[in-house]
């Protein structure tokens, strides 16, 4: 959305009038009225048409920030509060784009503002120009030329602590750009009476305070000056320091300054040497010595700071003093000397303090210009600001004031005549009748001054070149002829006896009428003051300076250039420069500051109307409105007026589309202006009297409230409307919410109360129906236990007859039966593996059946045995049937015999067939070899054995050599009888043989087999299969053998242990043997 501009009138918030042209009615008091209540209002300035009024404040202002330069910068110069801002804005606007070369002319008296009027022109112009390092470096340069001038061309009086004492102008020039590229400044007549002498309360140039206070040591000994103040004849004592001001800081800036600007280091210090040397030249001090002749002559008192000076400036001691002592006169080729008495020699030291010091000021400005001096050739657009001291009325008013005020004058002169021809050729541009118009015109004052032939100036000229004695007197006599007939010169002498009682007006003075006052000058000093007299000797000593800078200053001491002619005359020299400025300026768009000083006090708050009153008299701002009024007070352009006050008429409001002049046209008709109140321009409307623009502004401030009622009006009903509308919809919808909220709520509690209505319902029917179920059910259990009861009453008395006695007993059978069925049926189910050693059985299930089950253990268990013996070969059968045999004849009966269990009977150990050794005992064997094992033959004489094979066959046992297999015996199973053995653990054997046969003719045989229990076994078997008789076989620990013809008793002990366990055998006696077992 583009950004609503607000247009502002200079109009709006007025305080007094902000352009005096609108005042009503129109004299002194109003315009002072004005300017007090806009000043108690800090709105220092007001104005008249495009001059600004500006009336020192003696504070500083909120003003001059950044943000005000903003806020002027290209805005119309009657858009905003009247401003020194707006002014320069305009001048520089005009410059930039209209290629207009300005000056700005600041007026005033002096504490009015004018020297701060020019600093914030140039810094506002500074603020707004163009930027970048070089365009800065200028501006710096130029805002830095203040401090330096001021310095030395400002000092403290009773009206202004830092007063300009010098006029200035300063040219500062621009690019088609309007970027700054640098300046010019003039000055104009510097007080320099002021170096050696300065009025009660105040003081010398701010420099040589500043020198003082703010040197170091190191330079002040160079310098050859001392820090006190006291010890200086120049400087005023009474007020050496100012308040506020700080010397010795200044000091630095103003060194700093000449830095930025551009002076070297070395010619810093040849100006401060210049301005010690007129220090101390304050100090020489003389007294008087007779000469024969008669004739007056002086000498220097103390010749000590005369020889620092000239060390100081490289002049030649004796020189400077000769110069000091002597005046020489060329007339007519002769050279007459004269001695100067002590008068003159102060005269002459004094005239050489101002000389140096204002030639040193010159060749400052000088060498200021040349550092900011534009750089280029191109064409320059140029802004002229003027700051020169304004009108002066002292008590006592001397050549300067006279000076001063004809600068004044011709200023006024100038003001005028643009003024007029501005406001004249805006009315030929605008295609404006020009009525003439009446004004006091200050030329014939200045003519009064300055006239070649009859003016004041001139006549000073004459009195001064004139050979004979000139005095001041001849000088004022000489006026009192020629002007005694000017309407504003006034004498007590002159020809004319307008004068001659009136006693305001002394004999040595005359009186002019000024533009701004009338003005009494002392005549006293004028004729000495124009001639401004160096003598030639001190010109001429100071040219012999070594020091370079002083030497410059002074070109007239140079021998070789010599002119005898006398130089201008300063009045002469001013009016000319006045008229080169005035020239100047007359070339330039005129902007116009005019300050006001609103007390003598230096103080804020305080506005004097009696000083205002004068001010604003001689600086003839009442003529200045009436000017600017004589033909038509206000004058603005169509546009911005159209858009001021088109609210005033239905046809232009809101909206005019034609052009504005037209617009403007409809208003004023509409209005019913009378016709001759204004005039259409070109471009412009003039209104003639300020009361019809204030009527329009009445009429737009009435209207205005009228619309900001409208608008109130419209805006209230559209901000109630829309309120209202807003508090509707949120009422629908609030209410809506709640209705929704509530039905819902509603439904809610019916849909619940239906449920529990509906659950009890449910609860009910159901415990009704189960209740008739409940009922049913109990009904048939009922008709069933009666059906049943009657039905079994029925068979019982049915039956009763058949079963009365055996009923009980055939149902205990029969359940019995029962039980035993399904016991076995069970039992079927439950029996244990097949396997012989498996000791499981079902636990009993009823006690009566006790025996029955281990019966049945028993059967099952002979079952599975039987089972598992008929899985056997007969091979098998045969060992299990040997196997059995044994255990019948041994166990539990040897010890010996558990060992045998696990071994299986083999029979033939000793593989006779297959061994080649046993060849022909086996050839004689022709039966079938039951056994065939090395057994251990016990010797029966002493117990001893050897080894022997034992053969068993069906009906024979033999017995043969281990070696050689040589049968050695051979007993047919017939006769054997008994085989005897211990019950324990041992393989000792007997085989008893029946007495009388052939094998028993040695005894009975005694043995030691590791296989007792398979050999006795197998003899068994065998004997009882051939021989069907039962083999005797004796277990006892001590038995009876057959040796030959003797009974030998064997017995068996319990042998040792460390015999081993082979059994040892031994013969005791002819009865015993002792067989010992382990
Ligand atoms: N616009 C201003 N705002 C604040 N103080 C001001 C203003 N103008 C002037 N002054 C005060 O008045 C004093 C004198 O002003 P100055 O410009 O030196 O006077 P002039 O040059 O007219 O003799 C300044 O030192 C300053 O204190
Ligand atoms: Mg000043």
């Amino acid at each position: 959305m583009a950004k609503m501009e607000v247009k502002t009138s200079l109009l709006d918030n007025m305080i007094g009038v902000g352009d005096m042209v609108l005042l009503e009615p129109l004299n002194e008091d109003t315009v002072i009225d004005n300017l007090k209540k806009r000043f108690d209002h800090s709105e220092i300035y007001t104005y008249i048409g495009s001059v600004v009024i500006s009336v020192n404040p003696y504070r500083s202002l909120p003003i001059y920030s950044p943000e005000k330069v903003e806020d002027y910068r290209n805005r119309n110069f009657y858009e905003l509060s009247p401003h020194i801002f707006a002014l320069s804005d305009e001048a520089y606007r005009s410059l930039r784009d209209q290629d207009k070369d300005q000056c700005i002319l600041i007026t005033g008296e002096s504490g009015a503002g004018k020297t701060e009027a020019s600093k914030l022109v140039m810094s506002y112009v500074a603020a707004v120009c163009g930027k970048g390092a070089e365009v800065n470096q200028v501006k710096e340069q130029l805002l830095q030329s203040n401090p330096v001038l001021e310095a030395f061309g400002n000092a403290k009086t009773v009206r202004n602590d830092n007063s300009s004492r010098f006029g200035k102008y300063m040219d500062i020039e621009f690019d088609f750009k309007g970027d700054p590229l640098g300046g010019v400044i003039s000055n104009y007549l510097l007080e320099k009476s002021r170096v050696v002498k300065q009025p009660r309360g105040e003081r010398n140039f701010h420099v040589f305070y500043q020198l003082l206070s703010g040197a170091s040591e190191e330079l002040l000994n160079k310098l050859k000056l001392e820090r006190d103040f006291s010890r200086y004849n120049y400087l005023g004592l009474d007020s050496a320091k100012v308040n506020g001001v700080d010397d010795a800081a200044n000091f630095r800036t103003v060194r700093n300054a000449m830095q930025i600007v551009g002076f070297m280091d070395h010619e810093a210090e040849s100006v401060l040497e210049v301005v010690a040397a007129v220090l101390k030249l304050g100090n020489i001090e003389f007294k008087p010595e007779s000469r024969v002749n008669g004739l007056d002559e002086s000498k220097i008192k103390d010749k000590n700071e005369l020889k620092e000076i000239c060390e100081l400036t490289g002049i030649d001691q004796s020189v400077l003093e000769r110069a000091f002592s002597f005046r020489t006169v060329e007339a007519k080729q002769e050279k007459v000397s004269t001695t100067l008495n002590v008068a003159q020699a102060y005269y002459a030291r004094d005239a050489l303090a101002k000389n140096l010091y204002s030639r040193l000021f010159s060749w400052l400005v000088n060498r200021i210009n040349e550092s900011i001096k534009a750089q280029t050739k191109v064409r320059k657009k140029v802004m002229g600001v003027l700051d020169i001291y304004g009108f002066e009325i002292f008590e006592d008013n001397s050549f300067e004031q006279f000076i001063i005020n004809y600068c004044n004058e011709k200023l006024q002169q100038i003001f005028i005549e643009l003024t007029l021809k501005e406001e004249q050729e805006e009315y030929i541009r605008e295609d404006i009748e020009w009525t003439h118009i009446e004004y006091f015109n200050n030329a014939i004052i200045c003519d009064l001054i300055e006239n070649n032939t009859n003016g004041i100036l001139a006549m000073l000229d004459e009195e001064c070149l004139r050979p004979g004695t000139v005095t001041d007197e001849t000088f004022l006599e000489k006026l009192n002829q020629v002007c005694a007939t000017h309407q504003h010169f006034e004498s007590r002498m002159s020809k004319c006896s307008r004068f001659l009682n009136d006693t305001s007006l002394p004999h040595s003075c005359f009186r002019i009428q000024h533009y701004a006052g009338k003005v009494l000058y002392q005549v006293e000093g004028f004729v000495d003051k124009n001639n401004d007299l160096l003598y030639r000797d001190l010109s001429q000593a100071m040219w012999k300076a070594g020091h370079a800078l002083i030497k410059s200053l002074f070109p007239e001491g140079n021998p070789a250039k010599i002119n005898l002619k006398r130089p201008p005359t300063a009045g002469s020299q001013f009016k000319a420069s006045v008229a080169t400025l005035m020239k100047n300026l007359q070339t330039k768009n005129p902007n116009y500051i005019r300050c006001i000083k609103p007390n003598d006090k230096k103080a804020a708050h305080i506005f004097n109307e009696g000083l205002v009153c004068h001010q604003v008299r001689y600086l003839g701002l009442l003529e200045n409105v009436r000017v600017r009024r004589a033909g038509y007070a206000f004058r603005q352009a169509y546009e911005p007026c159209l858009e001021r006050y088109k609210m005033l008429c239905k046809q232009t409001w809101p909206h005019w589309k034609g052009p504005a002049r037209a617009g403007v046209e409809v208003l004023f008709n509409e209005l019913e202006i009378p016709v001759e109140e204004y005039s259409f321009g070109r471009s412009k409307i003039f209104i003639r009297n300020p009361r019809t623009l204030f009527k329009l502004e009445d009429l737009r401030k009435q209207r205005l409230e009228d619309l900001a009622t409208l608008i109130q009006k419209i805006y209230r009903g559209w901000k109630c409307r829309t309120h209202f509308l807003l508090m509707r919809k949120s009422q629908i919808v609030i209410a809506a919410w709640f209705r929704r909220y509530a039905q819902q709520k509603r439904y809610q509690q019916i849909k619940s109360s239906a449920l529990v209505i509906q659950s009890y319902i449910r609860g009910w029917k159901a415990r009704k129906i189960l209740r008739e179920l409940k009922h049913q059910k109990r009904c048939e259990e009922a008709v069933t236990t009666i059906a049943a009861y009657w039905h079994g009453t029925q068979v019982r008395r049915e039956y009763r007859k058949f079963f009365r006695a055996n009923a009980g007993k055939k149902i205990y059978e029969f359940t019995l039966q029962r039980i035993v069925q399904k016991y076995f049926l069970e039992m079927k189910n439950k029996v244990p593996s097949l396997s012989p050693i498996d000791k499981n059985w079902p636990s009993r299930p009823y006690l009566f059946l006790d025996s029955t089950h281990k019966e049945l253990k028993r059967i099952f268990h002979l079952w599975r045995c039987k089972k598992y013996r008929d899985q056997f070969t007969d091979q098998q059968k045969l060992i299990y049937e040997e196997k059995l045999e044994a255990s019948e004849l041994f166990k539990d009966k040897k010890a010996l015999y558990p060992s045998s269990v696990g071994q299986p009977f083999q029979g033939p150990y000793l593989e006779i067939n297959k061994n080649p050794k046993y060849k022909k005992l086996k050839d004689a064997i022709e039966e079938k070899i039951i056994i065939a094992e090395v057994v251990n033959k016990i010797n029966r004489a002493n117990g001893k054995s050897t080894s022997r094979i034992f053969l068993l066959t069906n009906n024979n046992l033999l017995l043969a050599d281990q070696k050689s297999g040589q049968i050695k015996s051979e007993v047919p199973l017939v006769d054997v009888t008994k085989v005897s053995m211990s019950s324990q653990n041992d393989g000792f054997f007997a085989i008893h043989l029946k007495e009388g046969c052939e094998a028993a003719s040695k005894g009975d045989f005694l043995f030691s087999s590791d296989h007792l229990i398979e050999m006795a076994t197998k003899l068994y078997r065998t004997t009882l299969s051939q021989t069907k008789q039962k083999l005797n076989i004796e277990i006892s620990d001590e038995f009876l053998v057959q040796f030959r013809q003797d009974k030998v008793c064997v017995k068996f002990i319990q042998g040792n242990q460390k015999n081993g366990s082979v059994p040892t055998c031994k013969r005791k006696n002819n009865r015993l043997l002792e067989v010992a077992v382990p």
